[in-house]
């Protein structure tokens, strides 16, 4: 009945939502400041995350008027994989916490809109059961903390639970200062203790229904040093994860399937990841959590893309907030994006049903820009259709 209920609220909240921007208003007011500022924020000063979305609103579109096509082709293929459209949901930590839906309601909302969702190792849910509970195609991206055994093991356990790709950060070798969590007592990484206990529980009990629908699934909140490969056994919101390219080359021969690496910013890096035998590069700066002062993505796309030529698929993510930017991201070489922050402010706002309203936000307004544009298929986009400026 409470499920009822709950499930019919998510509906109406998700039909209130008509940008990225709503969802992270609402977002805002949902969840407790710790959680908010867990998403929300980045490293140090911020400006990474800021250039990011600074790159996209920077780029003009050059429309090609009176085309007269309407119903553009979004389709793509990623790694063989058919999607209606080219927005993947990234790898991010504590999902499980933002709505009780969770990491399986987040495979679902992506699978149901023809699209699919990477899991983070410390998204709060192991992948067995995210696989189970979902019944959705799932990717895995991996962290370990405790050297390649635990990475094999992690990997093991993926393949097992029908996981379709692997993706390895290669960006996180540390975490990233995330001053907001610093000051919220909880950082790094992100954990419940004695000493955040009662600011947090504050913070808590003024979002009571965010409160209510946690305890109502059961999550266990603390374990102080938990390890990630047990997944969820405790709250880990990020894990330090010293890979080198050899390390990458070792999970890749391991793994029999489509392959990435997350977290290129230059064409050497590209060229190594691909030399180690990645099938997809994606461009990302971690949504500027990691090094800040770091490029925005798109400025470094082109480079990229030049430098992998046609050996390797190229993603890139990193301050999409409106089916426009996807646009851009395609015609400078991108395949694919992926989001974070979007759909994590869905999942926060409206559960499962926010995830789709995010993904339908984007697909809608990525339509009308190239319907505006004069563009009949993503086939087409290329350089000619921008103008970037110099950086
Ligand atoms: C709250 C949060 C947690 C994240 N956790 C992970 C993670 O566990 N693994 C990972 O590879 N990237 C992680 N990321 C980075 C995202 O996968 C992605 O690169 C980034 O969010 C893209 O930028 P955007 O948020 O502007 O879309 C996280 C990002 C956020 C916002």
């Amino acid at each position: 009945m409470l499920d009822e209920l709950l499930s019919r609220a998510d509906v109406r909240a998700a039909q209130r939502l008509h940008s990225v921007r709503d969802a992270r208003r609402v977002a805002r007011r949902k969840l407790p400041a710790v959680l908010f500022d867990y998403v929300d924020g980045a490293a140090d000063d911020e400006v990474t995350m800021r250039r990011n979305e600074d790159a996209f609103a920077a780029v003009a579109f050059r429309p090609k008027m009176a085309s007269g096509d309407t119903q553009p082709r979004l389709g793509v293929t990623v790694l063989g994989k058919t999607l209606d459209f080219p927005v993947l949901l990234g790898p991010c930590g504590l999902v499980r916490l933002l709505h009780p839906d969770g990491p399986a309601g987040v495979a679902r909302a992506a699978a149901s809109k023809g699209t699919v969702s990477v899991l983070s190792t410390v998204a709060g849910s192991p992948v067995e059961e995210v696989a189970e509970e979902s019944r959705a195609p799932v990717w895995f991206q991996l962290y370990s903390a405790g050297g390649l055994a635990e990475a094999d093991a992690l990997s093991d356990r993926a393949a097992a639970a029908g996981v379709e790709a692997l993706m390895i950060t290669v960006d996180t070798p540390t975490l990233g200062n995330r001053e907001r969590d610093v000051r919220h007592g909880v950082a790094p990484p992100l954990r419940l203790d004695a000493h955040n206990a009662v600011p947090l529980g504050v913070q808590a009990l003024a979002r009571p229904r965010w409160a209510a629908q946690l305890a109502a699934t059961g999550i266990k909140l603390s374990r102080r040093g938990a390890d990630p490969s047990e997944h969820g056994g405790g709250l880990l919101s990020s894990v330090a994860s010293p890979f080198s390219w050899d390390d990458v080359e070792h999970l890749r021969r391991r793994w029999d399937g489509p392959f990435l690496v997350k977290g290129v910013l230059s064409a050497t890096d590209a060229r190594r990841a691909v030399d180690a035998g990645a099938d997809a590069v994606v461009v990302s700066n971690h949504g500027g959590r990691q090094l800040d002062g770091a490029p925005a993505t798109l400025r470094v796309l082109p480079e990229v893309v030049a430098a992998v030529g046609g050996d390797a698929e190229v993603l890139i993510d990193g301050g999409i907030r409106r089916g426009s930017h996807v646009v851009a991201a395609l015609a400078l070489g991108a395949r694919a994006v992926l989001v974070g922050r979007p759909y994590l402010f869905g999942l926060a706002a409206a559960g499962e049903r926010g995830v789709e309203r995010i993904l339908d936000i984007l697909r809608t307004e990525m339509r009308r820009t190239m319907v505006l544009m004069g563009c009949s298929s993503v086939d087409q986009l290329g350089p000619d259709w921008l103008e970037v400026p110099s950086p």
